[in-house]
């Protein structure tokens, strides 16, 4: 009976082992591909979408990280759809954004806090512009609170902006993009989210969020069942 359990633990003890040598081999593995494709495209630059007539919604453009993309897409001949709950400054954009050369640009005055609002606005956007191609989930709110002194309103708007709104904006354009076989789907997130820092636990939910949604797509494709 001892030896018997002796020799079971000596058997889980190697199995471990060996899971541990695999991951090991396969991390190294990857890690040496990255490197070899992060040198060679240092010398040979990756060839650059054409996002020019590519309809891009940004929400949060109306400051910030928002303007700027927005008028990036500008320089490079993309339609513009721009959301903010702001009407003044997301309006500011727009008109920096025709400066910077773009012919269609949109504001529209949404919240993203609100699961209606985004799917009223989001109607309007396809029937005055027409299906988006790439969407830019930009909007953000930071509670900058210690957890238990955060009020909890603060903490449902920060996950209704954060976190709810890019699920309701992906089942606004994700069908067109399926079924046009072609689109993009962005969220701006921060490494906040990955190492944990104190004060911003919200953008955790998002990079969980798209990671859930990529392999639910990958394996719905892998089985036709979009
Ligand atoms: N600035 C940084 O250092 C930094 C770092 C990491 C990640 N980020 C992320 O990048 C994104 C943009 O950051 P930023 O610094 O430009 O933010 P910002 O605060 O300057 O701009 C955010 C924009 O979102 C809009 N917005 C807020 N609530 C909204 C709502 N309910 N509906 C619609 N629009 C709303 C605001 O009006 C504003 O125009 C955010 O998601 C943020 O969390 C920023």
């Amino acid at each position: 009976m001892l030896f018997q359990l002796s020799f079971n633990l000596q058997l889980s003890y190697m199995a471990s082992n060996l899971k541990f040598a695999k991951e090991l081999i396969t991390f190294l593995g990857k890690s040496v591909i990255a490197l070899l494709e992060t040198m060679i495209f240092t010398f040979i630059p990756r060839p650059r979408k054409n996002v020019a007539g590519e309809i891009v919604l940004i929400t949060g453009a109306g400051r910030g990280l928002g303007r700027l993309l927005a008028l990036r897409f500008a320089h490079l001949g993309s339609v513009l759809v721009l959301w903010d709950i702001n009407k003044e400054g997301n309006e500011e954009t727009c008109r920096m954004a025709r400066e910077a050369g773009a012919t269609r640009v949109y504001a529209y005055t949404c919240d993203c806090s609100q699961k209606e609002e985004i799917y009223r606005v989001a109607e309007q956007v396809k029937k005055e512009v027409g299906d988006v191609s790439i969407l830019i989930n930009n909007a953000g709110v930071v509670t900058g609170s210690d957890f238990l002194n955060c009020p909890d309103d603060l903490m449902e708007k920060s996950l209704d902006v954060n976190f709810k709104a890019h699920l309701w904006t992906y089942k606004c354009f994700l069908p067109a993009m399926i079924a046009n076989d072609h689109g993009h789907l962005v969220c701006i997130s921060s490494s906040a989210g990955l190492v944990g820092v104190n004060k911003l636990a919200g953008k955790r939910n998002v990079i969980f969020c798209t990671h859930k949604l990529f392999y639910n797509l990958s394996y719905s494709a892998l089985n036709n069942q979009h």
